[in-house]
């Protein structure tokens, strides 16, 4: 069968085609002269999976999708205490390029305004790295999320260096507030070198995909940054992504976000998919006209929003039941599905409610996708107190989904890959 993806991402390219609206940004000259018409989506899985359409050979520069990266380096690199003593996690409800900073400590408002960004792009590489290394840490982690060697525009960076009065404005407030060291004009022109970058849709929906995919590139399988790091990115992303257009995006579309001036536009869904549209005209606030649209089609036929889940599962308990008999006896409790905090918390509720009946028993996980951190720590102390309620307690878990199952504190488990392995345990006891 031929997989009917490509062809949907076809019909939604069409959709928008005739759509004429808007403006190629102009502030920076060389952006002026992009192809107006050009249109292109990619959507990676996040195990990988890339399908595209339309233009999507053509590179043009990352511009601020760049912002997000570059936020999870600093993290990275310097953890969240200094990062976030240096640049707030705040909306500001302005422009890109709004000079605002926080009254009284002077921070920017958040990573993704060009004050927070700027401020960011000083704080990659170990302390004490100069702006070059800076620079090349930058291309380096940004070709890693990427999965290939990402170069600059010289063009585009020449032509934004020497319009870029604003952005040195910017710079010259972080250093007089104490948020940048060094020379403001060499931020400005890191920063400037880093939006440069050039990509096509593909790396963005790439790039995308590895932070869907908890800081893991899903093609090359390198680790990129920490899980911590990607749950605050894509957090800023949700809040902040879209500058004073983030609250519709949020309501309206629910992916974390990220535009760039030059029409392209990223959205990382957590644990499932990267996705990235590129057309050059934008709208008052910088956003691709047609970019906006896409991702709003996307929502809602493909049921993407963040705060739309589907409904509950089958119970995580599939069912009790007594093999065997007298002191070979062993209750069997399986349970199903993927299990998180409301999961765990409904099996805690079962054991309590419906006392268990045999010495024995056993927590069956055979049918078990994952186990999340909380879940894993309630299931464990479950195990805790029914070995001190008397119970002799088995883990039937084949594929070790629950790791690292030691109970603590007067508990006790032993982890087996199946049922007839307690029988077989009970009869050796037993002789
Ligand atoms: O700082 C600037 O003006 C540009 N290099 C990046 C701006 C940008 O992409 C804003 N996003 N939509």
């Amino acid at each position: 069968m031929r997989s009917p993806i490509p062809d949907y991402l076809t019909e939604a390219l069409l959709s928008v085609e005739f759509d004429h609206s808007g403006q190629t940004a102009d502030y920076i000259p060389e952006l002026a002269t992009a192809d107006p018409d050009c249109l292109a989506v990619a959507m990676c899985t996040h195990d990988g999976r890339l399908y595209s359409q339309g233009d999507c050979d053509v590179q043009f520069s990352i511009q601020s999708i760049s912002k997000p990266f570059v936020y999870a380096l600093a993290l990275a690199d310097r953890g969240f205490d200094e990062v976030l003593d240096k640049v707030s996690v705040e909306p500001s409800g302005d422009a890109f390029n709004e000079i605002s900073f926080e009254p009284g400590t002077g921070r920017p408002l958040n990573p993704m305004i060009n004050a927070g960004a700027i401020t960011a792009h000083t704080l990659t590489g170990p302390r004490g790295a100069t702006p070059s290394e800076q620079t090349s840490r930058i291309i380096d982690g940004l070709s890693a999320f990427a999965g290939r060697r990402l170069e600059i525009d010289a063009a585009v960076y020449q032509s934004e260096i020497t319009t870029a009065y604003r952005n040195r404005a910017l710079a010259n407030m972080l250093r007089a507030n104490d948020i940048i060291d060094g020379e403001p004009l060499e931020a400005v022109v890191g920063y400037t070198r880093q939006c440069s970058l050039l990509v096509t849709v593909e790396d963005l929906a790439l790039m995308a995909a590895t932070l869907a995919n908890r800081g893991v590139n899903p093609v090359t399988g390198a680790p990129v940054v920490p899980a911590p790091v990607v749950r605050q990115v894509l957090s800023v992303m949700a809040t902040c992504g879209m500058y004073d257009g983030a609250g519709d995006w949020m309501t309206r579309v629910g992916i974390p976000a990220k535009s760039g001036v030059a029409g392209g536009l990223i959205g990382a869904l957590p644990g499932q998919a990267g996705i990235a549209t590129f057309s050059p005209r934008l709208d008052q606030h910088g956003n691709s006209v047609r970019g906006l649209d896409l991702f709003r089609r996307f929502t809602s036929e493909m049921g993407m929003h963040l705060m739309e889940v589907p409904p509950a599962g089958p119970s995580v308990v599939r069912g009790r039941r007594v093999l065997g008999t007298g002191e070979h006896a062993v209750q069997i409790v399986s349970l199903q599905g993927s299990i998180r905090f409301a999961s765990a918390e409904r099996v805690l509720r079962d054991l309590e409610d419906v006392p268990l009946t045999q010495k024995t028993v056993a927590i069956s996980l055979v049918r078990v996708i994952s186990v999340g951190d909380v879940a894993r720590r309630m299931l464990l102390e479950a195990i805790r107190r029914l070995t001190l309620d008397g119970h002799d307690v088995y883990l039937i878990d084949p594929d070790r989904v629950l790791p690292d199952p030691d109970p603590g504190d007067g508990g006790r488990v032993r982890v087996v890959a199946t049922r007839e392995d307690i029988t077989a345990r009970l009869k050796r006891s037993a002789t």
